[in-house]
């Protein structure tokens, strides 16, 4: 396992869609490892493998309830709204208002190309839109209602 250098916004790769994935080949393995290694070690809950430089739909995520791999994300019903603090890995010290369904359930694939289906609310939903959003070239400074301001601390992440 590897930390891996993250990028920030106004990085081209942050901006690109993302290719699918057909194949988890010990190369994703080590990627994957990577990306939970790097995400722990930034203090963040969730990472797209943009982040890292790769334009690949891989996404990892860890609300506190264990490690989420998803592989090929495809948000499939969403309900509800939460309004709340939002940040990334990728523009560190920052933080903006963002409203997000409080209910999200997705398809995905596991490191195994097992499909499945998962449902979050709250930060766990929040989680999974702000990260398939990276994998469409997307960050969450697009839709912060307001100005974006300083944190402290950075233990929210996604
Ligand atoms: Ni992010």
């Amino acid at each position: 396992m590897a930390l891996r250098q993250i990028r920030y916004v106004g990085d081209a790769v942050l901006t690109k869609v993302c290719r699918e994935v057909t194949e988890v080949t010990p190369k994703i393995r080590d990627l994957i490892d990577d990306m939970f290694e790097t995400m722990y070690e930034a203090n963040g809950v969730g990472l797209a493998a943009p982040q890292v430089g790769i334009l690949k739909r891989i996404v990892t995520i860890d609300v506190g309830e264990g490690q989420l791999v998803m592989i090929n994300p495809r948000i499939i019903e969403t309900a509800g709204s939460q309004t709340g603090e939002e940040g990334c890995l990728s523009l560190p010290g920052k933080a903006g208002i963002v409203t997000r369904p409080n209910y999200v359930k997705a398809r995905a694939f596991d490191e195994e190309m097992q499909e499945f289906e998962i449902e979050g609310t709250e930060l766990l939903a929040r989680a999974i839109c702000h990260e398939v959003d990276h994998l469409d070239g997307h960050v969450y400074t697009e839709k912060v209602e307001g100005e974006l301001h300083d944190v402290v601390y950075e233990d929210q992440e996604d």
